[in-house]
């Protein structure tokens, strides 16, 4: 949560208030309670900050616009962790003689002890938040002689937490000091002229392809065009990173003529699935014999990730008979503590790799047990490959729009072809039946592509029908429970509405009790073993009011005579498809959301209090 960006240049061609205005914008997706900039000019700071979305704010203050001749900025998009999202808790934050500014994203857990203890030598403080406690140490430490670089190496180790912070200070105006431990940084360059620090990469991709990814405990002093790491475990010492190439489309970080990011990635889910096609074999037969050796299995995850974990657990263990545990990530020491045991294996989700409970989960069964960890991401080098013995990843190249759509089906993807090739080890499906059901994966992206062309429509008409209600059933039965789950999760995420994502036989258990005339119930329907007894289920809901809706495959007859109204995904009625209808009946319910929160005017791509990348506990 919260992104960070920075530049530091000597490229008189550069408009830096724009840059570092543009920068952040690309980064709004992992916070957008304020926005700040700071620019570093004649031995000044200057700060323009507010509450509230860039766009808003840019209206009454413009924030790309800074003092002639600035060379060095740094920019910051909060989501409120501590302190409410005000302008006053927004970053940068400064020091008491407004000569150090810093931005960061993370936590500093002991900041109220800090503050005390400078608040009774005299500091005073502007806001509530964990931040401003380290300019104020920086100060503290500069003024007892250190220069910038060993202030703030100084002023680190009293802080006890998360962060990624950037740090500028007006004696020292062509540097920028930057420092990582469990939030992500990344340091853009362009050799000899400008370096960047960003949150991300997408943030600075249309400047530079060049970057160095920073670990935990690193430090970094960014100058124009030039950067030196430093080892904050090991005496700060000097050391040499890898620059590494980024391959990716600019493209792929841009809306390119779509309204908004979620859609634009809802129609890009083909592509991405296509690309995730192309795992190795080599990679998913190591996925599928550390399955395979283990004794006990656990897969964890959080949000959409969980969903998908969900899915996939569902159709590796059809074939690897074996028993999958599904812990939510946040809950996972809770509930092994005790009970985790040498060789087991641990499949963790996360398609940003940063969220701060997965890595927990895993960090801790690593030091607690001799444990393998499968990784599904999406980022190349994010913080959670660091703790896993093998990482698949995902291809579905960056998603910006905060709720998670074409990263979740490639990584049911990635599941079903772990499924596939543990059938194919194990030997317990025929070769024919591999290849029909390696056919069936092939052609989700087709399935997918023929539903988008034809339904957009139908979708928009079922959001007008729908349009005031306010509580919503989402219903299934076996795999689909899942999609029934992340389908709620969408239309909840994005257009706020109050959705029940539940099983439909549970359901009869109570929550059925909510049914009057008219109460929208939609019912996930693949024509799977589950399929007879889901058509009970729909006709209890229909003989008490329930306004069905129903996602069926084209030949459905059954479940559609009993529906108000019918999504139908173009694929086949057979096992092969059917074990994989969690990807294909998912654009439906992800179309569905981006709709229903256009109708109710909400911008989908900026669900209220969320962020992308969840970094705090
Ligand atoms: O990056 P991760 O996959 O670890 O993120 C997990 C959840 O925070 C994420 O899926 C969240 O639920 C999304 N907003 C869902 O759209």
């Amino acid at each position: 949560m919260c992104g960070i960006f920075g530049i530091v240049t000597n490229n008189q061609e550069i408009s830096v208030g724009k840059v570092v205005f543009d920068g952040i914008k690309r980064l709004e997706y992992r916070g957008y309670d304020s926005c700040g900039i700071v620019s570093l000019c004649n031995s000044k700071l200057y700060v323009k900050k507010e509450a509230g979305k860039i766009d808003e704010i840019y209206k009454n203050v413009k924030l790309d616009e800074v003092p002639d001749g600035t060379k060095l900025a740094l920019a910051h998009t909060r989501w409120a962790t501590h302190g409410t999202p005000t302008k006053q808790n927004s970053h940068p934050h400064l020091d008491c003689l407004n000569k150090i500014a810093v931005v960061h994203n993370g936590i500093i857990d002991n900041f109220m002890e800090l503050r005390n203890e400078l608040s009774s030598t005299g500091h005073t403080f502007n806001s509530d938040t964990d931040t401003e406690v380290i300019p104020h140490l920086i100060e503290d430490f500069m003024k007892k002689g250190f220069n910038l670089k060993v202030a703030t190496i100084n002023a680190l180790k009293k802080c006890k937490g998360a962060y990624a912070i950037a740090v500028c200070q007006v004696d020292n105006p062509d540097t920028i000091i930057v420092a990582r431990k469990e939030s992500p940084l990344i340091i853009g360059i362009e050799e000899g002229k400008t370096t960047y620090c960003s949150s991300d990469i997408p943030a600075f991709l249309p400047l530079t392809r060049k970057c160095y990814i920073m670990e935990d405990n690193e430090l970094a002093v960014l100058k124009a065009g030039e950067v030196n790491f430093f080892d904050l475990k090991n005496d700060n010492e000097l050391i040499k990173k890898k620059i590494q190439n980024i391959e990716w489309n600019i493209d792929a970080a841009e809306k390119g003529g779509y309204e908004h990011f979620m859609l634009k990635e809802i129609y890009e889910e083909p592509n991405a699935l296509r690309l995730t096609m192309k795992i190795s074999e080599q990679l998913l037969s190591k996925f599928a014999n550390a399955l395979l050796s283990a004794d006990n299995i656990y897969i964890t995850a959080a949000g959409t990730s969980y969903h998908a974990a969900l899915a996939g657990k569902f159709i590796i263990t059809r074939f690897l008979g074996k028993h999958i545990q599904d812990i939510e990530c946040s809950e996972f020491e809770t509930q092994l503590k005790g009970s985790l045991q040498n060789n087991s294996v641990i499949i963790a989700i996360s398609q940003s790799g940063e969220t701060i409970d997965t890595i927990e989960a895993i960090r801790w069964a690593k030091k607690a047990k001799s444990v393998k960890i499968l990784t599904i991401t999406n980022v190349v080098g994010s913080s959670i490959t660091r703790y896993s013995d093998h990482v698949i990843v995902t291809n579905a190249g960056p998603e910006i729009g905060v709720a998670a759509t074409k990263t979740y089906s490639t990584q049911v993807l990635a599941l079903a072809l772990i499924a596939v090739s543990i059938a194919k080890i194990r030997k317990i499906i025929s070769d024919e039946d591999i290849i029909k059901y390696y056919d069936a994966l092939t052609g989700i992206p087709n399935i997918i592509d023929k539903f988008l062309e034809k339904n957009v429509d139908l979708i928009k008409y079922i959001v007008n029908n729908l349009e005031k209600n306010m509580n919503y059933f989402f219903l299934a039965r076996g795999i689909s429970i899942a999609t029934a789950k992340e389908g709620g999760l969408k239309l909840k995420e994005v257009a706020c509405r109050f959705i029940e994502g539940y099983s439909a036989a549970s359901a009869k258990h109570g929550p059925i009790s909510l049914v009057r005339e008219g109460f929208p119930i939609i019912f996930i329907a693949p024509p799977d073993e589950t399929y007879n007894r889901l058509v009970g289920n729909v006709m209890e809901f229909k003989s008490r009011g329930g306004r069905i809706i129903s996602v069926v495959v084209e030949s459905d007859v059954k479940i559609t005579k009993l529906s108000d109204i019918t999504i139908r995904i173009p694929q086949p009625a057979d096992k092969y498809h059917n074990l994989f209808s969690p990807i294909t009946f998912m654009p439906a319910l992800q179309l569905l959301a981006y709709y229903a929160a256009l109708a109710h005017d909400l911008d989908p791509d900026k669900p209220l209090n969320l962020s992308k990348t969840v970094t705090v506990h």
